[in-house]
């Protein structure tokens, strides 16, 4: 079997990203949970392909094939900043472009960063919800980071290491139920 293709979405928007930092630890942890394969996308770098686009019919050809390679991960990381109490425009955005059947099933670690620890509750409160109308499958633990707790781009706080061991833990545990569910190719 091929390996699991973990794809990562950020939504960090300065230079150094805490957020991409917390994406990246995740992303670490998991892939090596599953023994998968790990990409990266920075929405910073990739937002002109897709804000001229109000529809999936407007994206170009680049931008297709963006969006293609998040319908087809197997496990998915992602992470925004809190801007205005919930995730960025930009995040939310690119999800809209996303077909609505594609992510059914699929195991997403929701993450996000803030200002202060007051709006921790947005991975509760607007992650969950846009990833449960997606039918994805979204891990029990969340990681949410203020900013004492990512210093020079690396996890500082051990509460919040222990939590990426945890949403780690949970993927591996959760992946290999899923693909046993799954019947032989040949079946
Ligand atoms: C436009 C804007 C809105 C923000 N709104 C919030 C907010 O509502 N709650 C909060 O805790 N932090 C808020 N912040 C702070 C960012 O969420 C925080 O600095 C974040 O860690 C930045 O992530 P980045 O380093 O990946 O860009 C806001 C920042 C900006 C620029």
């Amino acid at each position: 079997m091929s390996q699991p293709k973990v794809i990562a979405v950020s939504a960090g928007a300065a230079v150094p990203s805490r957020t991409t930092a917390l994406v990246q630890a995740a992303t670490a942890a998991v892939t090596q949970a599953v023994d998968g394969q790990a990409e990266l996308i920075e929405l910073s770098e990739v937002a002109p392909l897709i804000l001229t686009a109000a529809s999936r019919a407007d994206l170009g050809a680049a931008g297709e094939a963006l969006v293609k390679r998040i319908e087809a991960a197997d496990i998915l990381v992602v992470g925004s900043p809190v801007y205005r109490a919930s995730y960025t425009g930009l995040f939310k955005h690119l999800f809209d472009l996303v077909d609505h059947r594609a992510l059914a099933g699929r195991l997403v670690l929701l993450t996000a960063t803030g200002g202060s620890l007051e709006h921790s509750l947005v991975i509760e409160h607007q992650f969950r919800p846009l990833f449960g109308f997606f039918g994805a499958v979204t891990l029990p633990t969340g990681l949410y980071a203020q900013p004492s707790d990512i210093v020079d781009g690396a996890i500082v706080s051990s509460a919040l290491q222990e939590r990426v061991g945890r949403a780690a833990s949970e993927a591996s545990t959760l992946f290999t139920g899923l693909a046993r569910r799954q019947p032989p190719a040949n079946a």
